[in-house]
């Protein structure tokens, strides 16, 4: 019983329930999947080139090359660009360290940025006291779904002739300036691992680009090397997408727009009931179209109020809780805490309330309730 002599509830909300998505869809999911097992169409084939299509008409892009996973589509996307040993490549300290990874694969040093204090994405303003002679490429990341300021940092690349890759990995349908995500710079790189927006029932990615060229060295890179069988013109990698992912991919995009549109309902709820929460939000730009792949909450004291929630059955998650120039992995780059004050303050700070399609109207209530009653 509460204080004023209600019954409380007690809801068990976790951070992600993948299982609902899938029961709802488990008869197409079977079918589809049984199509790729009748057409032994394993490895890369018609599933997967018909997703291709979809997906860069969906984006707007020209092309699309579906590869193994996020990270796959990153490092093939900074091989195919021509970075290497020697070269940058400039990246946000607060990303998932695969932003990172994808300039670490290729052979280049990811040198780190701090973020907008408000915006929480790559801070236009930190970038250029970072280009050095070897600079080859910014990596801007559409972080937690919301677009970083792409004409800001598309300037900046065109002032250094240095190339813009888009992390996507969060961002599937988020738009930037009314143009969804993926076909703005040189390169986008997308994820499909099976918790992202678009989720594949295992690891999947893309690389979405409008260059000819940089596709057909991408597919290339991901297959051996090789665009003709048997015949490799350079050392190359396995890295492509299963058949299996194409076909479940391609109908679960039928439905990314509706699973959006509910994650951004449940966001705008959040936004206002929480408004006098005292815990910071991440600010969105009236050119951001914001897909919440994560809803990210600043606290003064984030430990508290994750132990607050979990003891009423809410489950948060925490996006993430070392920046990439203080993590072990590059510990030789020679980082020290406080070179990036704001990546630093979200680490510290950060806590992401359960969003996903299928909360219930009183899952989310309850959420909202139990961080007001902190
Ligand atoms: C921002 C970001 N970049 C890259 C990746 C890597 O994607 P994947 O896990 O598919 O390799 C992820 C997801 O995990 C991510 O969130």
């Amino acid at each position: 019983m509460s204080l004023s002599g209600e019954k409380e509830i007690r809801l068990n909300i976790p951070f992600l329930d993948l299982k609902r998505q899938h029961a709802a869809l488990k008869a197409e999911i079977i079918e589809a999947i049984s199509r790729v097992i009748d057409d032994t169409a394993f490895s890369g084939g018609p599933f997967v080139e018909e997703f291709e299509r979809e997906f860069a008409a969906y984006c707007g892009a020209s092309y699309v090359a579906a590869v193994g996973n996020g990270t796959d589509a990153l490092h093939l996307a900074m091989r195919a660009l021509g970075i290497g040993q020697g070269d940058e490549v400039i990246v946000p300290a607060n990303t998932f360290v695969a932003t990172a990874w994808g300039a670490s694969h290729a052979g280049a040093t990811p040198v780190f940025v701090d973020c907008h204090p408000e915006t929480w994405t790559i801070d236009p303003a930190r970038i250029e006291e970072r280009v050095t002679a070897r600079t080859k490429a910014i990596a801007g990341v559409h972080l937690y779904g919301q677009p970083f300021d792409v004409a800001a940092v598309k300037e900046i690349a065109a002032r250094h002739s240095l190339f813009l890759i888009e992390d996507c990995a969060q961002a599937v349908g988020a738009k930037y300036r009314g143009k969804r995500v993926g076909g703005l710079g040189d390169a986008g790189c997308f994820s499909f691992y099976p918790g992202k927006n678009l989720g594949a029932c295992g690891e999947a990615g893309g690389v979405t680009t409008n260059s000819a060229g940089l596709d057909a060295r991408i597919r290339s890179l991901r297959s051996h090397g090789s665009l003709v069988k048997y015949y490799h013109d350079e050392v190359g990698y396995n890295m492509r997408m299963d058949g299996i992912h194409g076909a479940v991919l391609s109908l679960k995009l039928k439905y990314i727009d509706a699973w959006n549109g509910r994650r951004l309902d449940i966001a705008r709820r959040y936004r206002e009931e929480l408004a006098s929460s005292g815990l910071r939000m991440q600010k969105t730009p009236e050119w951001a179209g914001h897909v919440y792949h994560l809803f990210v909450v600043v606290a003064d004291d984030r430990e508290r109020l994750r132990k607050h929630l979990e003891s009423k059955g809410v489950f948060p998650g925490i996006h993430y809780p070392v920046p990439c120039h203080l993590q072990k992995a590059y510990s030789h780059l020679g980082y020290r805490k406080g070179d990036f004050p704001n990546a630093e303050a979200l680490s510290e700070g950060c806590l992401s309330l359960p969003v996903f399609p299928e909360m219930t109207d009183e899952e989310v209530e309850y959420v909202i309730k139990m961080v007001n009653t902190f």
